[in-house]
């Protein structure tokens, strides 16, 4: 079996006094592609923060390439390949497409290497092509989607954080984020996918984890959570 990338062991994650996280265990192997389904305000977001070094643990422990990331700041774990795309995106909106794409590559040396991966982006994403030249902050939601995780990809992460990517778009502009997350992971990509679309997340996903307050109470294959009677009732609207 392939290696854990991120293996997270009682984590507990708290604002203030309110416990967000309340103690879960969960794990991405080398490749795998897992998702994170739950409703509003079940600690997704908690969790993916906590995992990139923006919130501290108050309990538990997140191992990311088999050691812990107590004490590493967010910048520590991106160099480290562990990078995020966050609800919301976070594109730059008064830097062009490509000026975008090439900070996405900062940390990166290799000239020849940026140019081909950024002709790589807009084969993947050819609407990002013909706007290049554009503000990123004029795009559509979906498009700054598509940049936000265009920009991720630029990093050459070794595992990739997806936060709602499907938040707000239309169904057309989501089954096209979908596909290319289904690519990218065909590719050899490891990915972290936290979803409310949970019937498209478990489509696509080898594995993926339900989370309720603060808890996972259900996990399994992609598929077998598809078919299950307690995920369709509650996830699936069936
Ligand atoms: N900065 C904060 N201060 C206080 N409470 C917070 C903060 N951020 C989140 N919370 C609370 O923590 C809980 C989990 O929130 P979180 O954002 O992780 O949920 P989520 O699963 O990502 O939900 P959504 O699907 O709506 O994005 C919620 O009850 C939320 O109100
Ligand atoms: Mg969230």
């Amino acid at each position: 079996m392939a290696s854990s990338l991120l293996k997270v062991t009682g984590l507990q994650v708290a604002y203030g006094g309110i416990q967000a996280v309340k103690g879960i265990d969960f794990e991405v192997r080398e490749g795998e592609l897992v998702t994170l389904i739950g409703s509003n305000g079940a600690g997704k977001t908690t969790t993916m923060k906590a995992l990139t070094g923006m919130l501290a643990a108050q309990g538990g422990d997140i191992e990311y390439l088999g050691q812990s990331t107590r004490g590493k700041g967010s910048w520590d774990l991106v160099k480290q390949g562990l990078v995020m795309v966050p609800e919301g995106r976070g594109v730059f909106t008064r830097m062009t497409i490509t000026e975008n794409l090439m900070m996405g590559a900062y940390l990166r040396k290799d000239k020849a290497g940026i140019a081909e991966d950024i002709e790589r982006m807009f084969v993947t994403f050819p609407r990002l092509r013909e706007r290049k030249d554009q503000l990123a902050g004029t795009m559509s939601g979906g498009e700054q989607q598509m940049l936000a995780m265009g920009r991720a990809l630029m990093s050459q992460p070794k595992v990739l954080l997806l936060d709602e990517p499907s938040m707000g778009l239309s169904p057309i502009m989501v089954e096209k984020i979908f596909e290319v997350v289904q690519q990218v992971s065909s590719q050899g990509m490891t990915v972290l996918l936290v979803e409310q679309n949970a019937k498209l997340a478990l489509q696509i996903a080898d594995r993926g984890y339900v989370m309720e307050s603060g808890l996972i109470t259900m996990t399994g294959s992609g598929q077998s959570m598809l078919d299950d009677p307690k995920v369709r009732a509650a996830y699936l609207g069936e």
